[in-house]
């Protein structure tokens, strides 16, 4: 069995979950659940960044300790993975001692390597990101980005990481390894970062501005660069377990340059340990163009869409409107229009129909397909081409088209039945008729079996339900699910379920 490890970022705890995080969450567990079917020994990791100044001072503002406040932020993001029905293996977060200890670690050994050393540091400091500034991060009329909130010049002695002495290593190995990151074009953009020298990162913060955080094991007086702390998870969940590397990290666009491409790069050559075998790069969610984020307060709930749809209406949608890499706008509206139209009027009603047909007219059973005959051909025809495409695109990240193909495969099927015409054909005693019936009955019930095998991933509990009214149990792997045949062949289904209820019209 193949080894498959996959990660998500950690998200920081200083504010609830939103659409963006749960996105993340569904994405990793989509390529989790679709590496699983394809047959690869699965280990999905996801979990909470908790330490440094963020979250210092959102605990500081309601007047707790950072611990406590950690503690209760990090449950809220934990209880989102199975409102969202996420599969994940692990959860850590970086208070953990398991994590703690090999941050440590790690530390001590480049400290004892000599790549790292003390220096005295005057310069600008952006809190907001938690980094050090440089000149050529101002704006034109010489202010800072916005993205940096408030910048304060301070001057101390930290801890420096010798990141300068691996550009070349770096740019080296990217320009080797074209398919480190996806999209392709996200490569690129961190080479052109690297066409400037690379400055040795500040990898410690002076106890006396942030106590909230791991303490250097070779000066107590200092805490580990929030950063250097949160990318060791990936190694640290999974030190012991001997998953290292990761096959896939996937984080948002805003987080690859530099502390993924860059820094986790060089710290794991540093150390002598595997780098990670490919980084995942999504876009942004946003609401009227602008990114959704804890900061703006410009969030979509993800709970309440679950809530008021189901938690698989949530995963199609944000999963079909999507392509990864890129940004999308999140809109109610556009919910809606996909809700009603591909999954209530088009699955919903192919569900149903089959149902509904083979109670009326099969007596509650599948029955035995006879000779297919054109329509029947046309539709395995088009089974075949539409697996051949969906398993690919999978494989590329290209889920919104895998759907896409999945449910014109569904329409397909849909207009297979209108063709046959069952209801039709089960007012005839003609014996033609009745093998018709017979087979337009199973036809229809197979090709719902595997459509539903290709929506596993993105909606795990509807194809439960789906295959539970079919009186079927799929098998764990695909590799002999989608394959046109006879399983259903004798199975007795429900009358009915209820699928995507018509939603209450929009309050506003
Ligand atoms: O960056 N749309 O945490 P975070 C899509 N702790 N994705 C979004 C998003 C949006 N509107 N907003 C945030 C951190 N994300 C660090 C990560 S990893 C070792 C440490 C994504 O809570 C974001 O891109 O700010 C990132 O991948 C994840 O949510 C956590 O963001
Ligand atoms: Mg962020």
């Amino acid at each position: 069995m193949k080894s498959f490890y996959i990660t998500t970022a950690i998200d920081y705890v200083n504010g609830s979950p939103h659409l963006g995080h749960a996105y993340e969450k569904v994405l990793t567990d989509v390529i989790a659940r679709f590496r699983r079917l394809m047959g690869d020994n699965v280990y999905f990791l996801t979990g909470v960044d908790e330490h440094g100044q963020k979250v210092q001072q959102s605990a500081q503002a309601r007047g707790i300790a950072p611990q406590q406040f950690a503690d209760e932020v990090s449950a809220e993001f934990r209880a989102l993975l199975p409102q969202l029905n996420i599969s994940n293996d692990d959860f850590i977060r970086t208070t953990d001692e398991r994590h703690k200890r090999v941050v440590r670690q790690l530390l001590q050994q480049l400290f004892d390597k000599g790549e790292i050393y003390l220096a005295e540091y005057k310069g600008f400091y952006s809190t907001r990101q938690e980094q050090f500034l440089q000149e050529k991060d101002r704006q034109a009329d010489g202010s800072w980005p916005e993205i940096f909130g408030e910048v304060t010049e301070i001057t101390e002695s930290n801890y420096f990481f010798k990141l300068r002495q691996y550009q070349d290593w770096l740019v080296d190995f990217l320009t080797k390894h074209e398919d480190f990151i996806f999209p392709r074009y996200r490569q690129k953009q961190v080479l052109e970062f690297l066409k400037d020298p690379l400055n040795d990162l500040c990898i410690s913060r002076p106890r006396e501005r942030l106590e909230w955080g791991i303490p250097l094991p070779f000066d107590e007086n200092y805490v580990t660069y929030v950063w250097f702390d949160a990318l060791v998870n990936y190694y640290s969940a999974v030190a012991d377990r001997g998953r290292w590397p990761a096959d896939c990290h996937v984080i948002g666009k805003d987080i690859l340059v530099p502390p993924h491409a860059v820094y986790w790069p060089i710290m794991l050559q540093a150390l002598g340990l595997p780098l990670p075998k490919s980084i995942l790069v999504h876009g942004w969610w946003t609401v009227n163009g602008v990114k959704m984020s804890k900061s703006t307060g410009n969030f979509i709930v993800p709970a309440d869409y679950a809530g008021e749809f189901g938690v698989d209406a949530l995963r199609y949608f944000l999963i079909r409107e999507m392509n990864v890499g890129q940004d999308s706008d999140f809109t109610r509206a556009q919910f809606l229009v996909r809700y009603n139209s591909e999954l209530a009027n088009n699955l919903g009603n192919l569900v149903n129909r089959t149902l509904n047909m083979t109670t009326r007219f099969g007596a509650g059973m599948v029955p035995a397909a006879g000779p297919a005959g054109e329509a029947e051909q046309e539709l395995q025809a088009l089974w075949e081409k539409t697996r051949g495409e969906v398993i690919p695109l999978c494989e590329g990240f290209q889920f919104h088209t895998g759907l896409d193909k999945t449910f014109a495969f569904i329409t397909a099927t849909n207009a297979y039945i209108e063709k046959r015409a069952p209801w039709k054909l089960g007012k005839s005693a003609a014996p033609e008729d009745q093998a018709l019936l017979r087979t337009s009955l199973a036809t229809m019930a197979e090709a719902l079996r595997l459509g539903v095998a290709l929506l596993q991933a993105v909606m795990p509990a509807t194809a439960e339900k789906i295959n539970a009214v079919l009186g079927y149990t799929p098998g764990k792997v695909w590799s002999e699910e989608l394959t046109w045949g006879t399983k259903l062949t004798g199975a007795k289904v429900a009358e009915a379920l209820v699928l995507f209820p018509r939603p209450a019209p929009a309050q506003k």
